[in-house]
């Protein structure tokens, strides 16, 4: 039975834990306007748009965008409702009972584990990119895995090291670098918006739809504007980030609401900009390459627009990693104090009151990952992993409203239970574009995870042992 109790929710997951409440609702909405804009559209739509949608990439943007949203407005109704840091994992405690719980934070640890490591790769190309344009290329063996032929991808590694200790230093302090960076990454997107915007070339729409909605190629990759959806959905992995931040908000009931829905409103706007104006701007069939915005304004003859895009794309992705990782973090805080892993985990360090240790241990690994393997289809696994977490999120509204019908709901997802249903089918459907490795792949960790329960969570939660002190007082 114990697999299936479920954590109450009450005020006391609004109480005080030790981290520093310190998070306005506009540091939360910069928060994911960090975690959001990342890779996804700086890199991904011009693959997927080369690929798998042509022009139609728009559209993709748009299906994405939508399954989101209804995720959103059920993440926010958990979040002002239920708390905690745990995010999805905190809710699904609630609605679903412990082992639900469990699997569901063992998939956030991939989705933001990983997240983080794609993009530091991301981030490397880019940086390489720029260091070769003033004439100092780090060798081929300090900027490739293994597989690749190289020794270490150094600069993946190296950064997610630098954002590890700025982790550690404290949370304000990463909030306002993190401020700075996604204003110079909105500079950058207005940058190119605005010179795109001369550039236009209808005929670049012409054909609008060269793959169709959805099929197969021979080699049994799946194309077409679904298929693109569930690959560009990548670009709004990391909203759900903004809900890891509810201990450390100063009025989380209110503020974290607004924080994921502004933060994706203003996101999904500017990806169907930004995606709409790529392909009008060269021919889709120019975009397969690792820096699709940059690379369109060289082939317009733009290159010092190229060079301030590279720069600031540059930036960008730093600010994903920096949110993404922070959200990790929060997660296996969240998960230690409740037992199902180490209480080594959870301690938090009283000086910089930040959880120092599982920093560290995060930031090692991440760099290792980043570091040493090559992450081409790690997209892929990510968003297997974040649908899967969002799907369960919508069902968590709809159980909740019926098993907990009193909780105070500060912020309620409206049309309930249309809303969440719809939620949850955007976004299991989405599951289903994705290539079988990833389903794999994605079965397999969770088959990992399941072993880690039994052998050490079931015996250590804290919810089991307290209900047993419960049961023998009585
Ligand atoms: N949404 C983030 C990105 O696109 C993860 O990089």
């Amino acid at each position: 039975m114990q697999i299936l109790r479920t954590k109450k929710t009450t005020a006391d997951d609004f109480q005080e834990s030790g981290l520093r409440r310190c998070l306005s609702a506009m540091d939360l909405t910069l928060l994911g306007i960090g975690a959001i804009i990342g890779t996804g559209i700086f890199v991904l739509t011009g693959i997927a748009a080369a690929t798998q949608a042509g022009p139609a990439v728009i559209i993709s943007f748009v299906i994405a965008g939508f399954a989101c949203a209804f995720a959103a407005l059920s993440y926010a109704e958990l979040a002002s409702s239920v708390g905690g840091c745990g995010s999805a994992y905190g809710y699904s405690y609630a609605a679903f009972g412990e082992l639900a719980a469990w699997i569901i934070g063992w998939d956030l640890i991939l989705e933001y584990g990983l997240s983080v490591a794609a993009v530091a790769n991301g981030w490397s190309g880019y940086f390489n990119n720029a260091l070769t344009a003033i004439g100092l290329p780090l060798p081929d063996y300090l900027t490739r895995a293994p597989e690749l032929g190289g020794i270490i991808n150094l600069p993946a590694a190296g950064i997610v090291m630098v954002l590890m200790i700025l982790l550690i230093i404290g949370v304000k302090e990463s909030a306002r670098l993190n401020s700075i960076m996604v204003f110079i990454k909105v500079m950058t997107i207005a940058v190119f918006v605005s010179v795109a915007m001369f550039n236009i070339n209808p005929a670049n729409w012409h054909p609008f739809m060269p793959f169709g909605w959805f099929d197969h190629t021979t080699d049994g990759k799946p194309i077409g504007i679904f298929a693109a959806a569930s690959i560009v959905f990548f670009a709004y992995v990391g909203f759900d980030a903004v809900s890891t931040a509810t201990e450390e908000a100063r009025n989380p009931k209110k503020d974290v609401p607004i924080g994921i829905v502004a933060a994706l409103v203003f996101c999904t706007l500017i990806y169907i900009v930004v995606a709409g104006l790529l392909t009008a701007v060269v021919p889709y069939t120019e975009l397969n390459v690792s820096s699709p915005v940059a690379h369109a304004l060289q082939l317009l003859g733009l290159n010092w627009a190229s060079a301030l895009v590279a720069t600031g794309v540059i930036t960008g992705l730093t600010t994903v990693m920096l949110v993404l990782y922070y959200a990790l973090t929060r997660i296996i805080f969240a998960m230690s104090r409740d037992g199902l892993l180490s209480p080594w985990f959870s301690t938090v360090n009283p000086k910089t009151q930040t959880p120092v240790r599982v920093i560290i241990l995060c930031g090692f690994l991440i760099a290792s990952v980043a570091g040493f393997v090559p992450l081409s289809e790690l997209a892929e696994l990510v968003n297997i992993g974040t649908l899967f977490a969002f799907v369960l999120v919508c069902v968590g509204v709809i159980i909740l409203r019926i098993t907990e019908p009193d909780m105070h709901r500060p912020f309620k997802a409206p049309a309930n239970p249309v809303l969440p249903t719809l939620g949850a089918l955007c976004c299991g459907a989405l599951m289903v574009f994705l290539p079988a490795t990833t389903w794999y792949r994605f079965t397999i960790w969770l088959g990992i995870g399941l072993i880690v329960y039994f052998l050490y969570s079931v015996r250590h939660s804290k919810l089991a042992k307290t209900e047993e002190a419960q049961t023998n007082e009585v």
